[in-house]
């Protein structure tokens, strides 16, 4: 392993922007698989993945999605999947990390979407002494205003914990502007958001866009997709950008990272994290998400430092800025770095 691809490995990181159960090691997922027609499928979905366009690629993810969500039926096994998360991350020397989920019953509503949340909450309690998590609940786009707005209460109830409302599910469902009141309501609680936004390169997608700038979430997920005016308008209110390199490559269908849009944002000096998105899903770490990026755009290790340094700003726990500022602070004074 060459210099810089193990600074990316030791350097203290921050993860701001992935789905909890698309973290699940794909051992435990085909472990969770129960019968052998659910295995053959995640065989061909798996298989199928890189090809197609963008709304094909979504399609199958989205596939596999509701797979996982079918052989997920129980507490445990929620906490396996968080309990591995944290372990990865951990290996993978995050210092902090935000994970996303959304709520869900099991067993027909005999076991509540808090105790689904508090599972996840006391498993990231028991790691908090070797990486600091926190929660942000997710409202998929398919959900009612009703189904949202008990999320939004969910994450009122835990928020010692929860640190925000993300916005995310099947990019084909357009449905930002029927849920912005419960966004609206998180905004007057001063309870911060990051929304999905440009995931399809359709006219749909792009008109939604407008309406997300508009509200102005506390962040924003890929923005793979938009207009001059639109990449104008997060510039200039220098909304902060989750990047995840390798999904967002295969959502975009770009043969290389050279045409990420890490890169003009970056020039502009522009407010970004790079992230894993689902690390599972996706077969990556966030280091190696890391170095490529750094090794893409000639990024040097002051460079990389630098970025990281900047990241800490947009943890949704302001109370953890310094800790994570710190812990950098430590790394480069260990290794004489500058
Ligand atoms: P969960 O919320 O912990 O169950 O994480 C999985 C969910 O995250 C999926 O069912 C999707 O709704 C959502 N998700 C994961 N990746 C993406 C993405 O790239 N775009 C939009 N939603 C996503
Ligand atoms: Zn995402």
């Amino acid at each position: 392993m060459d210099d810089l691809n193990r600074f990316c490995e030791s350097i203290p990181k921050i993860e701001l922007h992935a789905h909890l159960n698309g973290c699940i090691r794909s051992s435990t997922f085909r472990q969770l698989l129960s019968s052998p027609t659910d295995q053959m499928r995640f065989d061909t979905l798996d298989k199928e993945f890189p090809m197609g366009d963008t709304h094909s690629r979504m399609a199958n993810f989205f596939e596999k999605f509701s797979l996982l969500r079918s052989c997920i039926t129980n507490l445990d096994d929620i906490r396996r999947i968080t309990h591995e998360t944290l372990e990865d991350f951990i290996s993978d020397n995050v210092i902090y990390a935000e994970l996303r989920t959304r709520p869900r019953s099991f067993q027909n509503g005999a076991i509540a979407a808090s105790s689904y949340v508090e599972a996840i909450l006391e498993t990231m309690q028991e790691y908090e002494d070797k990486i600091c998590s926190r929660l942000i609940l997710s409202i998929d786009r398919t959900q009612t205003l009703e189904q949202a707005m008990e999320t939004l209460k969910l994450a009122e109830k835990y928020r010692a914990q929860v640190v925000g409302l993300d916005l995310s599910g099947d990019p084909n469902v357009k449905s930002f502007e029927r849920l912005r009141p419960v966004f609206d309501l998180a905004k007057q609680i001063n309870l911060s958001t990051t929304i999905h936004i440009g995931e399809l390169p359709d006219e749909e997608c792009l008109n939604e866009n407008n309406l997300i700038i508009d509200y102005k979430p506390t962040r924003l997920g890929h923005f793979n997709f938009r207009t001059d005016d639109q990449e104008q308008r997060v510039l200039k209110e220098q909304i902060p950008l989750e990047l995840c390199p390798t999904s967002n490559l295969l959502t975009m269908n770009l043969s290389d990272l050279s045409k990420h849009h890490f890169d003009l944002f970056y020039k502009n000096k522009h407010p970004l994290t790079i992230c894993t998105d689902d690390s599972g899903l996706m077969y990556c770490r966030l280091s190696s998400e890391i170095f490529q990026i750094v090794q893409t755009f000639r990024l040097t290790k002051k460079e990389l430092y630098e970025f990281m340094f900047q990241t800490s700003n947009f943890i949704f726990d302001k109370n953890m800025i310094e800790f994570c500022q710190t812990k950098l602070k430590n790394f480069s004074e260990q290794l004489n770095l500058f």
